[in-house]
């Protein structure tokens, strides 16, 4: 029997937060030319080229407080709200695959979550003959460990189930070699691929123009001081603003803290901050501490240092502990170091960081098996990355070629002391030779990965006919 050329997307969490099943979906449209039905959970906006497009079908999930409004959830014990939780995904998942999304192929899971999806996933694989496809991006137990405790029954129990259920999935993709292996080893799984995430074609290095149009786009966040005598915010230098007008907004338009507008060519100004990216979700899995430490560090060995820049910290993302950070930030005092927090769009984001010249990662994987993904945007704007150190990471970051690792506040500061010193007159040649190998990094797409591994799993039809 023939296929029908449809494959359902499951992502049971957040989909403007998960690039990577955008990425599946996209290409599983453009390059498979499949139709594609994703059911997800709403939130933040998924990115255009995925909602413009005719082939892609999004059903969104209730949620269990949509469903149990009357009830104040946030008052009853944790447990009952996450086996709530998980009965209510059960229903609205299984019935919105089994009556919802049309005949598929393929079912592609995201794991985690694996509760209840697994289970779901594959009944409704049986009952539709469809074959499940399961994207390791992480292994579920070991997140619940961060939030429980690593003994603790409930992580046991989901442990169980995972290894249990994981091994039913018909294909099976996973993001590093090294969470290849554990799969093949000791989760009974007889084939895993790798699919590396790479960035897709919207990552990309900018010119100065664009750059210059999206400085003065964030030249008002960027500006606004968050620290007592902020090193970057508005106003302290701008010779040619005569004073009296708000001199922000009067002369944004040609002289922004990154770049201005001489006789019609965007120039970098001179004087400029380094400008160091990173992006968090404010996660227990993410030390941010470690950050904040080594940029007080660097304030303390260069503030009266010529050779060194100021660094301007732009922190992208949100999440619980963003507010707790906020506060302690602001009431942090330095010399040449400034901080920002914001919020980009899908569409902003990829810009401002490939106007980076350095990116951080403070990512440490929960099961050592994952790589994060912001240090495969970097890398696609051609940007190099000081990354935390852990088990897997080299298959990603490679020390002195794209970035380097650290392993605690002391070296990160060391680190960004080495390439930044003369950064103004640009004769920092690590610098340069980092950035070189992150330029070689972003050769390395998406659609080519997809191509070679994406296209073996999804191109075939069931039954092997053509
Ligand atoms: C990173 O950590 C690994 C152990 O996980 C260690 O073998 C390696 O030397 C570390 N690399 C650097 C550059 O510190």
């Amino acid at each position: 029997m023939g296929g029908v050329n449809r494959v359902a997307v499951v992502v049971l969490g957040d989909l403007g937060r998960s690039p990577r099943m955008q990425y599946h979906a996209l290409s599983l449209v453009e390059q498979a030319e499949k139709e594609v039905y994703i059911v997800a959970y709403a939130g933040t906006k998924p990115h255009a080229s995925l909602m413009h497009n005719k082939r892609v079908h999004i059903h969104y999930l209730a949620t269990l407080a949509d469903a149990l409004w009357f009830l104040p959830l946030s008052m009853l014990p944790k447990p009952i709200v996450m086996a709530l939780k998980a009965l209510h995904q059960l229903a609205v998942l299984l019935w919105a695959l089994i009556f919802i999304v049309p005949a598929v192929d393929h079912v592609l899971l995201q794991t985690p979550p694996c509760i209840p999806t697994f289970a779901i996933c594959k009944l409704a694989c049986l009952a539709k003959r469809s074959e499940l496809v399961i994207d390791w991006h992480n292994f579920g137990y070991t997140l619940l460990a961060l939030s429980l405790s690593q003994g603790h029954f409930l992580v046991r129990l989901a442990e169980r189930y995972e290894r249990a259920l994981g091994r039913f999935g018909d294909h099976h993709l996973c993001v590093t070699r090294a969470m290849r292996k554990e799969l093949e080893s000791n989760w009974g799984v007889g084939r895993a691929r790798v699919l590396y995430d790479r960035p897709p074609q919207f990552f990309q290095p900018l010119s100065y123009p664009e750059l210059h149009s999206l400085f003065v786009k964030l030249s008002t966040d960027l500006s606004r001081p968050m620290h007592v005598g902020d090193c970057c915010a508005a106003a302290q230098r701008d010779p040619s603003a005569d004073g009296s007008s708000s001199p922000v907004t009067r002369s944004a338009a040609t002289r922004t803290l990154f770049t201005r507008r001489v006789r019609g060519e965007v120039e970098e100004n001179p004087d400029r901050p380094a400008l160091v990216v990173s992006s968090t979700s404010w996660t227990p899995d993410e030390d941010f501490g470690i950050l904040l430490e080594a940029a007080r560090i660097y304030d303390d060995m260069t503030h009266d240092l010529a050779s060194y820049p100021r660094l301007l910290f732009v922190i992208t993302g949100k999440g619980p502990m963003k507010e707790a950070y906020r506060e302690k930030m602001a009431a942090m005092e330095f010399k040449k170091v400034a901080f920002r927090l914001l919020w980009l769009s899908a569409e902003d984001y990829p810009r401002l960081v490939s106007a980076a010249d350095l990116g951080v990662s403070l990512h440490v994987s929960s099961s050592g098996f994952d790589l994060p993904m912001k240090v495969v945007d970097m890398f696609g704007c051609g940007v190099p990355v000081c990354s935390a150190n852990y088990s897997c990471v080299q298959e990603l970051v490679q020390s002195d070629r794209n970035g380097m690792l650290f392993n605690d506040a002391q070296e990160l500061a060391e680190q960004l002391k080495a390439l930044f010193h003369n950064f103004k007159s640009h004769k920092n040649s690590r610098l340069a030779k980092l950035k070189a190998g992150a330029m070689d990094s972003s050769k390395r797409r998406w659609t080519d990965e997809w191509g070679k591994v994406g296209m073996e799993v999804f191109a075939q039809k069931r039954g092997k006919e053509e």
